[in-house]
């Protein structure tokens, strides 16, 4: 069962298809929009962060490693100074820790008043990317990874802060992410759950709306995908090396080999991180953590696959408007029996149009 709910944005309404049913079960696919690239986190996204043990258990083993005694900078610290109060725990002689959203820095400031931390951790208030912290850090902690491991512009604000802000031989946290890429269609993803925004995806819809002033077609974040609607392996589309070569943009193509039948009309990207070069990485569509998983539109309708059939993907990573985030561009061939089709889709971080794509037009109508 699902339902249209009108959403005032900006002076204009938009008709969004909604699935009312609270999500009552973990590992229910559920649709929302990818805002983590966004500037609209609240209570709840830093809540679901700092209870995200599969996430955080990573993090405080790196840290354990690398803050006894060192300078720490937290970049993009959020409302709980959760990486700033962890260094201190670990030992960090100093921690200078940097939050953009106004909101978020406030309640990062009463954190402040708890023991022990005031006298070691300087908290500013800014975009990493502006601000000068007037020193160099030998450590520099920074989850601003997204379900796209690029998406919340990881690669400028870590080579900014390689050349301002981190003594030349530092350590960033964390370590290695990629993203993942594998063919599936968007209605598969979903079982038998109906393919609409959840109920609780709204509130984000309109702030990123809000934020960008006019309704766009949002990347689309699916949390516990029905993991048998992938028809082939992953491959990796997207690297970012936090500890090595960090390109600002980047372009990867791989070939995704059809391993049984069924339907193709997009991919499904995910995460793969590593806090440390030798730990267990976390990967996003095998273990619950606060990263889902992003769909991208390829074709207008599914194309049936056999086993053996491929589809050929190039995705392309280019700094968006504001020179930070970036925008996602995707080329497809697909290899079948009855013929070879092309797709191209393009995911800016701003703008781009809306309603450009069906499946987008069937989430708005
Ligand atoms: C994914 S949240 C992580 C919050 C917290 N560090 C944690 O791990 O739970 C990213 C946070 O970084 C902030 N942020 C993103 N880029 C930033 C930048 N370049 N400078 C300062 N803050 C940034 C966002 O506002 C948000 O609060």
């Amino acid at each position: 069962m699902t339902t249209s709910v009108d959403l005032v944005v900006a002076g204009s309404t938009v008709r969004v298809l909604v699935d009312p049913a609270p999500v009552t079960a973990p590992g229910v696919p559920t649709l929302g929009p990818s805002v983590g690239e966004y500037p609209c986190y609240d209570t709840a996204s830093y809540a679901t962060m700092t209870d995200d043990e599969e996430r955080n258990q990573r993090f405080r083993a790196a840290l354990a490693r690398v803050a006894a005694g060192r300078v720490v900078l937290d970049i993009g610290t959020g409302a709980d100074l959760l990486w700033a109060r962890e260094s201190v725990r670990y030992g960090a002689r100093r921690v200078i820790a940097v939050e953009a959203m106004a909101e978020s820095f406030r309640r990062a400031r009463t954190w402040l008043a708890e023991p022990g931390l005031a006298d070691r951790i300087t908290l500013l208030r800014g975009v990493s990317t502006d601000l000068d912290i007037g020193a160099r850090a030998d450590v520099c902690v920074a989850e601003i990874i997204g379900s796209m491991a690029g998406a919340e512009g990881a690669a400028a604000v870590l080579t900014d802060a390689r050349r301002r802000h981190l003594t030349a031989d530092a350590t960033v946290v964390p370590h290695r992410c990629v993203t993942l890429a594998a063919p599936v269609a968007f209605r598969r993803l979903f079982a038998d759950a109906p393919v609409a925004f959840a109920a609780d995806a709204l509130p984000y819809l309109r702030s990123v709306f809000a934020w960008h002033g006019a309704p766009f077609d949002v990347r689309l974040r699916v949390t516990d995908p029905a993991t048998e609607a992938l028809l082939g392996d992953g491959q990796v589309v997207e690297v970012l090396d936090l500890n090595g070569d960090l390109p600002l943009e980047q372009r990867r193509s791989v070939r995704l080999t059809i391993d049984r039948p069924g339907t193709v009309d997009g991919v499904l990207c995910w995460l793969r991180l590593w806090c440390q070069p030798d730990g267990k990485p976390l990967d996003a569509l095998r273990v619950a953590s606060n990263w889902a998983s992003i769909y991208f539109p390829l074709f207008d309708s599914e194309h049936p696959v056999e086993a053996g059939d491929a589809l050929d993907l190039t995705v392309t990573s280019t700094l968006g408007e504001d020179g930070v985030h970036p925008d996602y561009h995707l080329d497809a061939v697909l290899w079948t029996a009855t013929g070879t089709r092309s797709a191209r889709h393009w995911s800016p971080y701003r703008g781009g149009g809306f309603r450009r794509h069906v499946v987008h037009r069937l989430l708005f109508p």
